[in-house]
């Protein structure tokens, strides 16, 4: 029955790729570069790039996933030195489109199932455009007051989507809580480590006489080599390296099979890594939870982390940078609810299964002054600042960058775009396309799913429980996908056991484009069962 599906056979012709000669070599040396943003060639060069992003997009889905070529390739069509003399802007895009575009990897092609989706948009993509005319640099709110305030508002906004309760917002008279976009995930890990020590510092600083006269300059410094942060061995590796970053010292605690059907950990293994430690005189500092592992989207037990936090007297961090989202979906509200409640901080992206497109990460915190003193900073060059109000926090005192992007722009612009309904029916598509695949998969007899997922990400393997077969398996999949021409996706590795990861939830990506998929995968599957793929 599946036979006639053809494996991917004869190579893709690139286009003009890597005949052209170097970049340089279309420069007109009479062009004289315009140094003043004259609006005219402004509106001049944006339309034509806009061409160049309207040619692109029509003919994605006939387009490799991912360029099958060597490293170098690239680069060695660029001269050795910066170009000597202006070139227009009809030549870069030409050259964009000859010598790089046929180089990218295509995050939003319709069979890019690889990694997590970072689905783009297009008010994502006109904001870039109006932020980079702008080109300002929100270094304080006096830099940039609508960047800042329109941060707040759309911080405000995402808290809502969350169902929130009222304190953590900006707007409540407490001036407590709140949010602030970082760059990536990773970013806002770091930050959030690096709060956490100082903030165990200082509390040990107020339980103990003698070192209450201790002073915040003295703390940035303390020995934090027996602090010990906990996390699950699924925690994505940005974890580990945030808390590498501050210094201290990393617990993994090995996940298991939870009741849910996926791979997380409980309040009492975090317990008994804590106990173990303090037995070796360790002084356990913070634990970093999964709503939403890499690997497996598996969660860790919230439920059992009810009081963790103030019991332990440690900080509790949520790492939902991709299941996220999902939280503004009315039937996931008592997670979303649970997640607020338990955590000091949490972050999820708008960068992967949100529309925003990179980068943008949301991270908030219950109490924005554990922030503050740890990243509080100022020059004399600055503006003075205001008393802080409702909408003025100086963004640059809650991290680690000074100059911010203005790109509260961008994410208005999308939850405006969509809407909580349209954004809502986005997150729905992504997840109905999964439970398909999974039926598809459950009901094969050849396939069978690894762990239990509920949002975009589909685990499985090959049914047998033979684990060479399996291998078989993959390795032809991961062949199939390595040439780039028809899907994108990698493998990865729980108990030992090799598996494929499905990561739906892009734009572009239809029933029409899982299915031509899933069919491969069968027939992958079949030829394995009768002995048709080998070892290579
Ligand atoms: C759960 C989780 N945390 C953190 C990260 C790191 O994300 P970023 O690229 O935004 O740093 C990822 C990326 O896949 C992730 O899935």
């Amino acid at each position: 029955m599946l036979s006639h599906v053809p494996y991917i056979t004869a190579p893709y012709e690139w286009p003009d790729l890597m005949n052209q000669s170097p970049g340089t070599s279309n420069i007109q040396p009479d062009i004289r570069p315009d140094f003043h943003l004259d609006p005219k060639s402004l509106r001049a060069a944006v339309l034509s790039a806009v061409d160049v992003m309207e040619t692109h997009l029509s003919q994605i889905e006939n387009t490799p996933v991912k360029p099958h070529i060597e490293p170098g390739t690239v680069a060695e069509k660029f001269a050795e030195h910066a170009p000597d003399q202006p070139s227009d802007i009809a030549t870069l895009l030409k050259i964009f489109q000859n010598n790089l575009l046929p180089a990218v990897t295509l995050w939003q092609h319709p069979r890019f199932f690889a990694y997590y989706p970072a689905a783009t948009s297009i008010p994502a993509i006109v904001s870039e455009l109006l932020m980079a005319s702008l080109g300002s640099v929100g270094l304080q709110w006096s830099a940039n007051p609508a960047a800042t305030e329109l941060e707040c508002v759309i911080m405000d906004w995402l808290l809502d989507l969350l169902q929130a309760p009222k304190e953590s917002s900006f707007r409540h008279k407490s001036k407590q809580g709140g949010g602030i976009i970082q760059n990536t995930a990773g970013e806002a890990l770091a930050a959030i480590m690096v709060a956490a020590r100082v903030h165990s510092h200082l509390n040990a600083a107020d339980k103990s006489a003698a070192a209450k006269n201790i002073s915040i300059e003295d703390v940035y410094w303390q020995d934090s080599s027996s602090l010990v942060v906990y996390m699950s061995d699924q925690t994505h590796f940005s974890g580990p390296k945030a808390v590498r970053i501050a210094g201290m010292r990393l617990h993994k605690i090995p996940a298991q099979k939870l009741a849910d059907g996926n791979y997380g950990i409980t309040a009492s293994q975090v317990r008994q890594a804590m106990a173990e430690d303090r037995k070796k005189g360790l002084k356990p500092c913070a634990v970093q939870l999964n709503y939403g592992s890499t690997n497996t989207c598996g969660y860790d037990d919230l439920n059992s982390f009810r009081g963790f936090s103030e019991q332990e007297q440690v900080w509790l961090h949520v790492d939902a940078a991709y299941a996220g989202p999902a939280l503004i979906l009315p039937e996931f509200r008592e997670r979303s609810l649970l997640m607020q409640e338990i955590s000091t901080s949490f972050n999820f992206n708008g960068s992967k299964w949100f529309l925003c497109g990179v980068d943008s990460a949301f991270l908030f915190i219950k109490d924005r002054q554990l922030l503050k003193r740890v990243f509080a900073a100022d020059g004399d060059y600055m503006a003075r600042s205001n008393a802080e109000q409702i909408y003025n926090p100086e963004f640059k005192d809650w991290s680690i960058p000074l100059g911010r992007r203005f790109r509260a722009l961008r994410i208005w612009m999308v939850l405006s775009y969509f809407g909580r309904q349209g954004l809502q029916e986005f997150l729905r598509k992504g997840i109905d396309q999964a439970d398909a695949a999974r039926k598809k998969i459950d009901a094969s007899g050849l396939l069978k799913q690894i762990a239990k997922t509920d949002l975009g990400l589909v685990c499985f393997r090959l049914a047998s429980d033979d684990l060479n077969k399996n291998d078989l398996f993959i390795q032809r999949i991961e062949d199939l996908s390595d040439s780039g021409q028809k899907f994108l996706i990698y493998p990865s590795v729980i108990e030992g056991q090799k598996f494929l990861r499905l990561a739906l939830g892009g734009i572009h990506t239809e029933t029409k484009d899982i299915d031509l998929f899933l069919d491969l995968c069968l027939k992958a599957a079949q030829d394995v069962e009768n002995g048709l793929v080998q070892k290579q």
